[in-house]
């Protein structure tokens, strides 16, 4: 009976520490998680035995192997957006062997970028009995019937590379999004010795990513922040006259949306021989339809400097070609390491600050200022650090270990 107390309190500290963070109203992580005992939630809350099994379709579960079970326990549901984009599939595995290999069961889902879907995905992960879910959402805005159940079976939630907006969100894990587009922007300076110009002009033109994608702006406005200036002296043109947001977003970040927004741009603002200059692009997947347009419909004969982000094998094939010239890369397999790392110090109880990060043997920052899951409460962020990877530097990623160079000097990702 007395054990029986006991473990119902633990539980329920334990509870309001994986449940605080974003939506704590504090916004201080480890006020939040302080104080809560070392025991394993998974322990603690969770009959994941007694569950059924998620009826989502395509849904995978798996227990974990016998090798890794020490210091886990527990089910984890892992949601990503898509198998339509090459990144989410190599996330979606490594989380997935990351939690699996530390002893934790795991459910893992692709939503085919349908956030009805996605809900639907969740509930029957939480119908499952899942002790914490990382979500990679669709839609920030589309998940909160999912969310709110999540919160009122205490299930916490790690909000994973895009930001949901509700404060059913413990924590959020990511690569410092403004930063990547800031580093398209630097590269389009440097590149094109911008700082020096003179009287140069150059004609340019953007392709953004989903509006319902809360990374999207964040890129947009890193790259646009560093390159304003110059369209503001003339240095920069952007002939299409196409800088709003809206205007130049692509929905579901999909490739043959932004080939064919391209195709319409040269069309209409280059056929007549004007040069086309510098075309950026928030990510690959967009990157690689506005490649295609420029191969096919562009009349002039100069390289034009595409931007992209993520390394996808495609986009990194063009960059060999000279058909894209740079993509920031994002180290996706660190990003599972840091969540499996963080969701193990919440799931113990440990306090979640910028001291768990010497632990995580990957360079990030702590950051509990930058991302809001509703008005003023804010989230508290680990942000990982994107780097520029362009013909020069593919070796660099070579020698993470994640891709092989072929003889022909493409590369694939490591098997
Ligand atoms: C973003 C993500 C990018 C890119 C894009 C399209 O949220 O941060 O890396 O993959 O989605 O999926």
């Amino acid at each position: 009976m007395k054990r029986k107390l006991i473990a119902t309190l633990l539980s329920a500290t334990m509870a309001a520490s994986l449940l605080a963070g974003c939506g704590g109203g504090s916004g201080s992580s480890s006020e939040a998680a302080s104080g809560a005992p070392a025991s394993s939630a998974a322990e603690a809350s969770s009959p994941a035995e007694a569950s059924t099994p998620a009826e989502s379709s395509g849904a995978e579960e798996s227990a974990a192997s016998d090798a890794g079970t020490a210091g886990g326990g527990g089910k984890i549901g892992i949601s990503m957006p898509t198998q339509s984009l090459e990144r989410w599939n190599r996330d979606g595995s490594y989380l997935d062997e990351q939690f699996k290999a530390a002893g934790y069961e795991t459910v893992l889902t692709y939503s085919d970028n349908d956030s009805g879907r996605q809900v639907n995905d969740i509930q029957n992960m939480l119908a499952d009995g899942v002790d914490l879910l990382v979500v990679a959402a669709i839609d920030g805005e589309a998940l909160n019937t999912a969310m709110d159940e999540a919160a009122e079976a205490n299930v916490p939630v790690i909000a994973y590379d895009r930001l949901i907006m509700n404060d059913a969100v413990s924590y959020y894990v990511s690569f410092d999004n403004y930063t990547v587009g800031k580093l398209q922007g630097e590269f389009v300076e440097s590149q094109l010795d911008l700082k020096n110009a003179g009287d140069k002009t150059y004609n340019i033109e953007f392709t953004a990513g989903d509006p319902a994608d809360n990374n999207a702006g964040y890129f947009y406005n890193g790259a646009v922040d560093v390159l304003q200036p110059y369209i503001d002296a003339g240095t920069l043109h952007v002939v299409s006259g196409q800088t709003d947001f809206d205007t130049v977003a692509t929905a579901q970040w999909n490739t043959d949306t932004a080939l064919e927004r391209a195709q319409n741009v040269l069309s209409s603002y280059y056929a007549d021989g004007t040069q086309l200059d510098v075309w950026v692009c928030s990510n690959d997947s967009t990157a690689l339809g506005v490649a295609q347009a420029v191969t096919s419909d562009y009349a002039g004969d100069n390289d034009v400097l595409i931007t992209g982000q993520d390394g996808d094998e495609a986009n990194l094939k063009n960059i060999v070609d000279g058909i894209q010239t740079m993509t920031v890369y994002k180290n996706v397999s660190n990003e599972s390491i840091v969540t499996l790392a963080l969701a193990q110090a919440m799931m113990n109880g440990e306090t979640i600050d910028e001291s768990l990060i010497p632990s995580f043997g990957i360079e990030c920052a702590f950051d509990t200022e930058s991302y809001e899951t509703s008005e003023g409460n804010k989230c508290p962020s680990f942000l990982l650090v994107p780097s520029v990877i362009t013909k020069d530097n593919l070796q660099d990623l070579v020698d993470t270990g994640l891709y092989t160079m072929g003889d022909d000097g493409y590369l694939a990702a490591a098997q």
